[in-house]
């Protein structure tokens, strides 16, 4: 079966579906995605992600390229036409086509709106639970607005794969202080000696992600204390547990920090209890 990619209006072949090369997305990163999970024919945290992407376009001063409603419906009709049934969504709006210049172009361009979606086999995603992964740690080099959800990955990229090449699967970001930030494209939690749960709060340093919230309301549900506040390097490399979470992982355990073993080297038990209920307690829309 062959994919269909959504492009201003048009439903075309995933090969034939294009953009000009003059498109602010591709000249400037001047753009903003969403990665929205599907779970058994469920958009998980639907409401969540469309509120971000609205923020999102809110604070780059970006017109909205379709209302609420209407935009679901393409959503979910993208992911229809894909027979999507376990994978992901996947959600760009740049400020459309222009001559290229760095001031904002003329009133009136149309923002460029791009969807796709893809089916992704669960398999791997569970083994990552039964095993762990292993991170290294970088500098925090990125600007100061990561809490918007940009295209402008660069500095994300280049830690991911010195991550590959260094053996491990991810990369943490470190800012000047020795906290922790986030990771190249997810949130940082660990479980402290005392069994506190631990991430940096999300009004400065990192993107506030939409698994990051609902993982707090499922810790509530769980009785399961939270602290949202910094932590260093060391804490975490002392942490009885330390796990990732983005749409595309909920709660996938790390095992080691820089070539040193967190904990005994298994995976966690809050982790896996946090997964295990997160289904329950994320918005669940069909397609
Ligand atoms: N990344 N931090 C960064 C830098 C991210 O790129 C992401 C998500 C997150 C977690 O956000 P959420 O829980 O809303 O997915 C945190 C997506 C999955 C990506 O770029 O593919």
């Amino acid at each position: 079966m062959s994919r269909i990619a959504y492009v201003n209006g048009r439903y075309l072949p995933h090969s034939d579906a294009a953009i000009h090369i003059e498109d602010r997305g591709f000249q400037f990163a001047d753009g903003v995605y969403e990665v929205c999970e599907v779970r058994d024919g469920l958009i998980i945290d639907l409401t969540r992600h469309l509120d971000r992407l609205d923020r999102s376009l809110r604070e780059l001063r970006m017109a909205s390229p379709m209302a609420r409603e209407p935009l679901k419906l393409v959503i979910r009709e993208v992911l229809r036409r894909n027979r999507v049934r376990n994978g992901l969504f996947y959600l760009q709006v740049t400020r459309g086509v222009a001559r290229r210049d760095h001031y904002f172009p003329a009133a009136g361009t149309l923002p460029t709106l791009t969807i796709t979606a893809k089916s992704v086999d669960p398999q791997p995603a569970r083994a990552r639970y039964e095993t762990g992964i292993k991170v290294i740690t970088v500098p925090e080099n990125r600007w100061d607005r990561v809490d918007i959800k940009t295209v402008g990955l660069l500095p994300n990229v280049l830690v991911k794969q010195q991550a590959k090449d260094a053996g491990a699967q991810d990369a943490i970001f470190v800012d000047t202080a020795g906290k922790v930030t986030e990771a190249a494209s997810s949130n940082v939690w660990i479980v402290s000696a005392d069994g506190v749960l631990v991430t940096r709060p999300a009004e400065h340093g990192i993107l506030r992600g939409v698994t990051r919230t609902t993982v707090l309301d499922v810790a509530a549900s769980l009785s399961v204390p939270v602290e949202e506040r910094e932590f260093t390097v060391e804490e975490m490399l002392a942490a009885r547990e330390v796990f990732l979470t983005s749409a595309t992982g909920s709660c996938v355990p790390v095992v080691a920090v820089d070539g040193r073993t967190i904990a005994n080297g298994h995976p966690g038990s809050v982790a896996a209890a946090l997964r295990g209920a997160f289904l329950h307690i994320a918005e669940k829309t069909p397609i």
